[in-house]
């Protein structure tokens, strides 16, 4: 960490913020394998609450490697540094108030654990979403093409076949895509986020 530097506090506080905007930050943190669907439910739910007038924004693994994370790769230290940006970004527009979802693998245990404390340790609320299918189930979607090339040999590092993937213990929601429908996951969150009085 750079020497010589001094936290600048804000005028405004987590909660004047809040009380003038009427909406809470919070992260929805999706994970899972390749093809579990967390693109696919980030996409839906950021248009369902943007249609109730919440400021929404998504953060998508492959998108942010189109830039923000254009320097890194997919070996275990890579995918350390790519979860920790994208656990500060989140936490920067969740502080804003914005309801943030993230669709990113995040395949380590203790990436996302740092993401939470993050989080937490500012008051802000972390929804850890375990978007989940069976290898088999995955690995016959395969929308990009992408188990195919690694079960050839052509892809290193990839999760669920050549890499790892650290099932979450205790997510705060775990939607099985191969037993429910997009439909159903979108709805299942937001009623938690209701529940949680964050919407
Ligand atoms: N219940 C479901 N929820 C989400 N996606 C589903 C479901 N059932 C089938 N699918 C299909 O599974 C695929 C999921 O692909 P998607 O790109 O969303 O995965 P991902 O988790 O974002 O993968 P990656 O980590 O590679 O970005 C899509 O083709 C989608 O149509
Ligand atoms: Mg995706």
């Amino acid at each position: 960490m750079a020497s010589n530097i001094t936290f600048h506090e804000g005028a405004v506080d987590l909660a004047e913020r809040t009380q003038y905007l009427g909406q809470k930050g919070v992260t929805i943190w999706l994970t899972g394998l390749s093809a579990s669907g967390k693109s696919t439910i980030a996409c839906a739910l950021e248009q369902h609450l943007l249609h109730l007038h919440k400021f929404v924004y998504r953060l998508d693994g492959d998108n942010l490697r189109f830039g923000l994370n254009k320097d890194l790769g997919f070996d275990e230290k890579s995918r350390n540094e790519n979860i920790r940006r994208v656990g500060e970004v989140a936490r920067l527009f969740s502080d804003g108030a914005c309801i943030t979802i993230t669709a990113f693998i995040a395949p380590y245990k203790a990436d996302r654990d740092i993401a939470r404390a993050l989080h937490e340790k500012t008051g802000l609320g972390f929804l850890e979403v375990f978007v989940d299918a069976p290898l088999a189930v995955v690995e016959q979607r395969d929308p990009k093409g992408l188990y195919k090339k690694a079960r050839a040999g052509e892809i290193k590092d990839f999760t669920g076949i050549s890499a790892p993937y650290e099932a979450p213990e205790m997510p705060e929601l775990h939607i099985k895509t191969d037993e429910c429908d997009v439909t159903e996951a979108v709805r299942t969150i937001t009623e938690y986020l209701k529940a949680k009085m964050f919407i």
